[in-house]
């Protein structure tokens, strides 16, 4: 797969070529139908990384990026969701835990399916976006491409509708217009401080004992979550087993419900995405004023979880009722959402701008970290305590992007692709000095590279 005329006049000023390097990334970490998010620290396909993932491959390869959404949504449960991990036979053993074994989903729950093999939490839902990226990027193309893309539009539309149906019903019993995940891992950031005191109010009980593989691929254990996390998400994981996977149950007795407003955030954007495809699918309008109802309640019920002090939002502890007071990128859920006030536009954009976050006198660049460094619980290294993530990057530029903020737009992709020309296709950065963290040659961060450049380029 060679990269379709992917460039940009910031990456042509650069001593490196960005998009011939992330192309090559995505093309070593190809295994035909999918692409592994990293080459050794993860071997299985994951939901938000393969979406991204998509969203990248549509500018080299459109029917191939089709093809890895279309091999994820064969993992689908029957209840609409979509799996966090489909398990890849062929990985060599040993190389992951929590494997399918310690799911053990198919057994458990009759909405999993037999195979593929998959894990029983969800991530957040980019899903849509991605599909439409790819229909976007084919349109304009020769005929045939065209009506290949077209043809994945309709097959796509059911899946995505199911999926956003289940994220609507089975994890918002109350009609809240917010999502409530049920693990750490289901928000995609997975040791955030936003989790910590709902970690910390669990008993841990009689815990199956365990071998944690993710150590042996990175080179500094202060970058991935620590041991007591682990246990405590081993702990969660035993308890969902418990319930079988089943909603219902699990709404009754599980100690970690949170109403997840950067998860509910991307829904509504996914929801605006949906909607297009909607349309261009011609779907019934029946749908079409179901999704924008979905919209409509996601963004007011985000304005509801606004913290005037921090001028963020906060995710809401269903089992503590109350909400978790720790300021992390998740609090600009409003700017993903899009539909804002001009004066919710302007608080946030204070905060982004602010010590707080991108405006941080410490910063290498000013890209804001996962976690606010004047937080307790930042830390420059570790995971989704503090380093610059380029995916979340990329979730703030096109939500900017859509909110009218194109000049702000402009410097976070600018600041995002000089961080990869200086330090690789890392998983995550160090915020003060850019250094590369976690795993290396990282196939959604190359992804989010070949968007950025695709932006620059138009
Ligand atoms: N992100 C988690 C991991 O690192 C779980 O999906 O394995």
């Amino acid at each position: 797969m060679e990269p379709e005329e992917v460039e940009d006049s910031s990456a042509r000023e650069k001593p490196v070529e960005v998009s011939p390097l992330a192309a090559g990334v995505l093309r070593r970490n190809d295994l035909k139908t999918w692409t592994k998010p990293a080459p050794s620290l993860y071997p299985h396909q994951w939901s938000w990384d393969s979406a991204f993932i998509a969203l990248g491959l549509a500018h080299m390869d459109n029917e191939r990026a089709a093809r890895e959404l279309e091999t994820l949504f064969a993992g689908q449960w029957e209840n609409g969701k979509l799996p966090h991990i489909i398990f890849n036979p062929d990985a060599p053993p040993k190389s992951y835990f929590p494997d399918a074994e310690r799911w053990n989903s198919a057994t458990l729950s009759s909405d999993a399916p037999s195979a593929p093999h998959t894990s029983g939490l969800c991530q957040p839902p980019i899903h849509a976006i991605a599909v439409l990226r790819i229909w976007e990027t084919a349109r304009g193309k020769d005929e045939r491409r065209v009506e290949l893309a077209r043809s994945f539009l309709r097959d796509s539309y059911p899946r995505l509708l199911a999926w956003h149906l289940y994220l609507t019903t089975a994890r918002d019993p109350e009609g809240s217009g917010l999502v409530t995940i049920h693990h750490p891992w289901e928000s995609g950031t997975d040791n955030s401080p936003r989790w910590d005191a709902a970690l910390e109010a669990i008993e841990i009980g009689d815990l199956p004992p365990y071998t944690r593989r993710d150590l042996a691929h990175v080179t500094d254990p202060s970058e991935r979550p620590s041991d007591e996390e682990y246990d405590r998400y081993l702990w969660l994981l035993e308890l969902l087993k418990k319930a079988r996977y089943e909603e219902a149950k699990i709404y009754e007795v599980h100690p970690f419900l949170i109403k997840d407003v950067l998860f509910s955030a991307i829904l509504v954007a996914a929801n605006e995405a949906l909607l297009q495809i909607a349309q261009a699918v011609d779907a019934p309008e029946d749908d079409r004023v179901l999704i924008e109802h979905w919209m409509e309640r996601g963004r007011k019920s985000l304005e509801q979880c606004w913290d005037p002090n921090f001028k963020l939002c906060l995710d809401y502890d269903l089992r503590a009722e109350r909400p978790a007071r720790v300021r992390t990128i998740a609090g600009f859920a409003p700017l993903i959402a899009g539909g804002l006030s001009p004066e919710r536009l302007k608080d946030l954009l204070e905060t982004l701008d602010s010590p707080a976050f991108a405006g941080n006198p410490r910063l290498r660049r000013p890209l804001p970290p996962s976690t606010s460094p004047e937080e307790p619980g930042f830390h420059p290294r570790s995971y989704w305590r503090g380093p610059v993530w380029p995916v979340a990057n990329w979730l703030l530029w096109w939500s900017l992007l859509r909110a009218g903020e194109h000049e702000r737009a402009e410097e976070m992709r600018h600041a995002t692709i000089d961080s990869l020309a200086d330090g690789g296709f890392a998983e995550y950065y160090e915020p003060f000095t850019g250094e590369a963290l976690g795993a290396s040659d990282q196939s959604w961060t190359a992804a989010v590279a070949l968007d950025f450049l695709a932006a620059g380029s138009s």
